[in-house]
């Protein structure tokens, strides 16, 4: 626990109580994270999970653990521990908070909950002159993708193939976990998002690439879950192997600042020179 009062964020439902962010604190609200998580992340036995001790040893240890609670009632958390950064030359050292995790309990997502637990993240970090979080997800989830992006700005700046091995778990099973890493710049330069993409001229399909301008524009399906259930897990892993070289091959001197829903069942990422970049303006 930190000795100064941590902040916390309130903000009124319609109904009930306030949604108030802060600090996760104690064992039992520890404990209640964890079965969140598992909740959440449909997670079976051997896929592996956290625990209520290690989120207390990060969060007494530099690491944050933040939970968003109506009433007692925990709907959402997020952790991080301090991190640095390599320097090869022995600058840019700089220290982040990596984000491992962010969960919303399904039947309160998409209701603005997870970006004021981001932002409250944001708020303990900056409290303690940390300027920068960091995160990897899932490219295909194109929706968590336009949540990071496109919600609380942060941009892509690595692409790591196969980050926890060969093959997911859960409904992921079979597919290799490729993962963007996000810089979310919490000191707030500009950097321009670009405009949403317009629904691809006819014929593109998930997988295609084209180009708008300096821009490339990446289709993908807008929901992949949906899509590995309909199609096949063999189909969704090749799809994810080619679009993987590509998101490789685009991130050599681009970066993603943008993933938006097109009709059909589509969503598409915008990618923009690195030069083009300047760093992230959170959507007010
Ligand atoms: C990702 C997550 C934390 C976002 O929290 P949330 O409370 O649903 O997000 P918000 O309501 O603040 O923002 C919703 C925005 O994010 C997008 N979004 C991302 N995932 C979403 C989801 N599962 N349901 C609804 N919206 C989602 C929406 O498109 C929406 O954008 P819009 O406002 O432009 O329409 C939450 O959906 C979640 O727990 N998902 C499952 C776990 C997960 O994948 N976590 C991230 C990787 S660790």
């Amino acid at each position: 626990m930190t000795s100064t009062a941590p902040p916390r964020t309130a903000a009124r439902s319609r109904q009930g109580p306030p949604l108030v962010v802060r600090d996760v604190d104690g064992p039992a609200e520890m404990a209640d994270c964890v079965a969140l998580y598992e909740r959440v992340m449909g997670l079976r036995p051997g896929d592996g999970s956290l625990n209520p001790r290690l989120l207390t040893a990060l969060q007494h240890n530099s690491g944050l653990v933040v939970g968003a609670f109506l009433g007692d009632h925990l709907v959402g958390f997020t952790y991080s521990f301090l991190a640095r950064e390599h320097g090869t030359d022995g600058s840019g050292r700089r220290l982040y908070q990596y984000s491992q995790l962010a969960v919303v309990a399904h039947e309160r997502q998409g209701l603005g909950i997870g970006r004021l637990l981001k932002l409250g993240q944001r708020d303990r970090c900056l409290a303690e002159g940390t300027t920068l979080i960091r995160w990897a997800y899932d490219p295909m989830q194109t929706r968590n993708a336009h949540f990071n992006l496109d919600v609380l700005g942060a941009v892509v700046d690595t692409f790591k193939p196969a980050m926890y091995g060969t093959s997911g778990f859960g409904a992921a099973t079979g597919e290799s976990t490729d993962r963007f890493i996000v810089s979310w710049h919490l000191d707030g330069a500009a950097r321009p998002a670009g405009p949403a993409p317009e629904p691809p001229p006819g014929g593109h399909r998930a997988g295609e690439v084209y180009d708008e301008g300096e821009d490339r524009i990446v289709v993908l399906p807008d929901d992949w879950d949906r899509l590995r259930a309909e199609t096949g897990p063999e189909h969704a892993a090749r799809l994810r192997g080619r679009v993987s070289r590509t998101f490789a091959r685009l991130l050599a001197d681009r970066t993603a600042v943008s993933c938006v829903r097109l009709p059909d069942g589509l969503a598409a990422y915008r990618f923009i020179p690195r030069a083009a970049a300047h760093g992230p303006t959170p959507r007010p």
